[in-house]
C-alpha cells in the first residue's frame, strides 16, 4: 500500500517551470544561443549550474568558471523577477484538494525540489507549511536524475521508496523516481515522460478514483 506523495515542484504545483524557461532562454538569446521549448526539456529538473552547461553545451560555447557564475547569478535574478509577483493564485487547480484527500488518507507529503529558491515559491504560493518534510536542496549532492533527493524524502518521512509515489513534470525527475524505486506519476505527455508508470496532463486529473486505485495499488 502507498503511504506517502513526494512531489516536485517547478511544474508540478505551480508554472514556475515557465518561469525558468522564459529566464533561461533570455540568456541564451543574450549568448547568441538558439534554445527551444524542446531544448528546454532537458533541462527541466535538473539543477541551475547544470541547466547553464546544458545550454552552454547547445551552443557550443565555452566559458570560464567565473563567467559561468556570473550568467547563472543573472538567471536567478531575471528567474527571481518573475517569482516576484507570484501569489496563492498561482497554485494550479486540484492541488490543494489533493492535499487535503491526501491527508485524509492519512498519507505523508514530502517536497522533493531541484530549486534553491522552493522555500520563496513555497511562501508565495502561501503553502510554506503544507508538506510533512521539504528536502534540502542545499544539502543535496546528486541532483536529478540521481535517485538522492527521493531517497532523502522517503528516509525522512520513515517509509519505504517502494511505498512512495513520485509526482514529475520533468524526464530527469521521472528516471530519478524509478532509480529510487518509487512509483513515477509523470505530469504531462506521455511522450516526453516515457518512463513514467503513468502519466497525467496535470495534478488536477488526480480525481477520486484515480486516488483511490493510486493508493490501493
Ligand atoms: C528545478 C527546475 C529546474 C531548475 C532547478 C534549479 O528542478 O525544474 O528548471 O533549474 O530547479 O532551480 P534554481 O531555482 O535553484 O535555479
Ligand atoms: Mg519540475
Amino acid at each position: 500500500m502507498i503511504q506517502a506523495f513526494v512531489f516536485d515542484l517547478d511544474g508540478v504545483l505551480t508554472d514556475t517551470a515557465e518561469y525558468h524557461f522564459l529566464a533561461w532562454q533570455q540568456l541564451a538569446t543574450q549568448l547568441g544561443i538558439d534554445f527551444s521549448r524542446e531544448d528546454n526539456e532537458l533541462l527541466k529538473g535538473v539543477d541551475r549550474m547544470g541547466s547553464l552547461e546544458l545550454i552552454l553545451k547547445l551552443g557550443k560555447v565555452q566559458l570560464s568558471q567565473d563567467e559561468k557564475l556570473k550568467l547563472a547569478a543573472q538567471k536567478n535574478t531575471d528567474y527571481l523577477k518573475l517569482v516576484e509577483s507570484m501569489s496563492p493564485a498561482d497554485l494550479f487547480p486540484g492541488v490543494l484538494p489533493l492535499f487535503s484527500s491526501l491527508k485524509a488518507a492519512g498519507i505523508k507529503t514530502a517536497l522533493a525540489s531541484a530549486s534553491k529558491n522552493a522555500a520563496l515559491v513555497l511562501q508565495k504560493l502561501g503553502i510554506p507549511d503544507l508538506f510533512d518534510y521539504v528536502a534540502d536542496s542545499n544539502f543535496i549532492q546528486n541532483g536529478k536524475p540521481d535517485p538522492e533527493i527521493f531517497l532523502t524524502c522517503a528516509k525522512a518521512l520513515g517509509i519505504a521508496p517502494e511505498r512512495c509515489i513520485g509526482v514529475e513534470d520533468a524526464p530527469a525527475g521521472v528516471t530519478a523516481i524509478k532509480a529510487a524505486g518509487m512509483y513515477a506519476l509523470g505530469i504531462g505527455e506521455a511522450r516526453a515522460l516515457a518512463q513514467a508508470d503513468l502519466v497525467i496532463p496535470a495534478v488536477s486529473a488526480i480525481n477520486q478514483p484515480l486516488l483511490t486505485r493510486l493508493l490501493t495499488m
